[in-house]
């Protein structure tokens, strides 16, 4: 591809974090869900990570009540940083929340109404360029991480892609499930169709939206108007999928692990496994599973 026809970059990241996150009351009554940590580190912040190594510039929040957490998490602390200074602590732990003055930026959902809605609300914000979509609480742990792999894929093929996994048949009416059409490459496939927590019978795959989407700016004007779908809520599916056909649509399998961390197994999962990968805690945590096992 010459430069003249190279897709446009993607330098914006919208980050929907102003769900209800009730699968974790009473722990999500204060705290919003994206600030929940795995290990030491809030699930918000593995999100912000793999946006930044995949060159996104701007990150926009989508926020709600009770969210405010969220953003302080990548302000500055003073009062933190100096008692620490004065305790001759390093503040090279805090490296990852510094975020370049004007690269953070926060729009408000008033009223959960659901992904698709979310996204809507930060239409000015996004304007006339495609953008990324992260959902923070799918933690996407791989090497490059999933957004690179797609902004990779995504500078071949242009267009809208989505990240993709396999899951067990009967489990697919839990997520949204892509129709595969022509596989361009092991990684990309042509997407035909979506839909949204669809009957096990009626699921035209097994292959699930997985969290990760680069979008072009005209979901935007598809999203405007758009009524309610599955759950009663303003869903993002629906949208990209009356936009096939419309616009090239292609799905990346994500070479890496993902953990649904908006599920409490998944979020004990993911904590679990980062545990037993990280040089520091990896032999206490064997030994400690070894034990609760009774093995
Ligand atoms: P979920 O479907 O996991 O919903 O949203 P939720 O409200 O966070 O959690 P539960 O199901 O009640 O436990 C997926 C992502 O979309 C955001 C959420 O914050 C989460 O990051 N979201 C969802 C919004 O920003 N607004 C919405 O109206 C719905």
């Amino acid at each position: 591809m010459t430069d003249a026809t190279a897709p446009r970059p993607i330098r914006k990241a919208v980050f929907p974090v102003a769900g209800l996150g009730t699968r974790f009351l009473p722990a999500t009554k204060a705290i919003p869900k994206e600030m929940l940590p795995i290990i030491d580190r809030p699930l918000i912040q593995y999100a912000v990570d793999e946006a930044r190594e995949a060159g996104i510039e701007q990150l926009i929040f989508v926020t709600g009540r009770g969210k405010t957490s969220i953003v302080e998490h990548f302000d500055t602390a003073y009062e933190l940083e100096s008692t620490m200074n004065g305790r001759g602590k390093s503040l090279e732990v805090l490296e990852p929340t510094r975020i370049q003055p004007g690269n953070l930026v926060t729009v408000r959902q008033q009223v959960p109404m659901g992904l698709g809605h979310a996204i809507w609300c930060a239409r000015a914000i996004v304007g006339d360029e495609p953008f990324a979509i992260f959902l923070p609480d799918e933690l996407m742990i791989g090497e490059p991480g999933c957004m690179k792999q797609m902004v990779e894929a995504y500078n071949q093929v242009g267009g809208n892609l989505i990240s993709v996994l396999e899951v067990p048949e009967e489990e697919v009416s839990s997520y949204g499930v892509i129709a595969p059409g022509a596989k361009i490459s092991d990684t990309l496939t042509e997407v035909t169709g979506l839909v949204e927590k669809p009957k096990r019978e009626d699921a035209p795959s097994n292959l699930i939206i997985s969290g990760r989407y680069i979008l072009q700016p005209e979901v935007m004007r598809t999203l405007e108007g758009q009524g309610k779908g599955a759950g009663g809520e303003i869903q993002l599916t629906d949208a990209m999928a009356r936009m096939i056909g419309t616009q090239p649509f292609h799905a990346v399998t994500f070479a890496g692990r993902r953990y649904d961390c908006g599920s409490k197994l998944g979020f004990v999962e993911a904590t679990l496994a980062l545990a037993l990968e990280r040089p520091d805690m990896a032999d206490d945590t064997r030994e400690m599973a070894r034990r609760l096992l009774g093995l």
